[in-house]
């Protein structure tokens, strides 16, 4: 560029570094800040493997034009996504249709019943069927019960339901995902 702008070019920058970068864009939704972890491992391991990645909570995701691919996530209330997570896909249905995507979901019953795998995937099918998004993929991944990161009613909801107090996050299986949807949507 000869106007003087120093705005990163990233695809000068890819076609300089011989096209194989990819750009990716993980989108989370947390309310405790379980998902932010799952979701920078996540980048990080993309990054390692030499994507350009953006981890970016809900709120401050905008549009995912200009990027190759995309993984969206989120945290778990009574068997659904967190409100925002689901608005964001909702409203950029359109593009996501045209681009390599994945979802993972992070919650209890993939740390106290790893067995109701189906139930937790079919979590997001309401999603699927309401905008058409389809994933490549959707990473299973336990999460966390610590009781000082609850309102007083959501602790009281998990003692009922006798859920297990802990942090159940499984980084090792993160990345091992990770690496596995890589290819499914071409990054590199
Ligand atoms: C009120 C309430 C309802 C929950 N419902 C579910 C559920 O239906 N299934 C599940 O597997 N986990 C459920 N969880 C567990 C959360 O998904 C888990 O704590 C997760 O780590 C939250 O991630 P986040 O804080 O990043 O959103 C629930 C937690 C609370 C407080």
């Amino acid at each position: 560029m000869m106007d003087g702008s120093f705005e990163t070019n990233w695809d000068l920058a890819r076609t300089t570094m011989g096209g194989g970068m990819s750009r990716v864009l993980v989108v989370y939704g947390t309310k405790t800040g379980c998902t932010a972890g799952v979701a920078e491992q996540i980048g990080a391991t993309f990054a390692e493997a030499g994507a350009i990645v953006d981890v970016v909570p809900v709120a401050d995701a905008s549009s995912p034009d200009g990027y190759d691919a995309v993984v969206v996530g989120s945290g778990v209330r009574v068997a659904q996504w967190h409100a925002p997570v689901k608005e964001w896909v909702t409203a950029n249905a359109a593009m996501l249709k045209g681009m390599p995507i994945a979802f993972f979901t992070a919650c209890l019953t993939m740390a106290s019943e790893p067995e109701k795998a189906d139930e937790v995937r079919a979590y997001t099918d309401p999603i699927v069927e309401e905008t058409g998004v389809q994933p490549v993929d959707i990473g299973l991944f336990a999460g966390m019960n610590e009781p000082k990161t609850f309102s007083l009613p959501e602790r009281l909801i998990l003692k009922v339901m006798k859920a297990p107090e802990g942090d159940f996050r499984d980084y090792e299986a993160v990345v091992e995902w990770t690496r596995g949807v890589a290819g499914k949507l071409g990054v590199s």
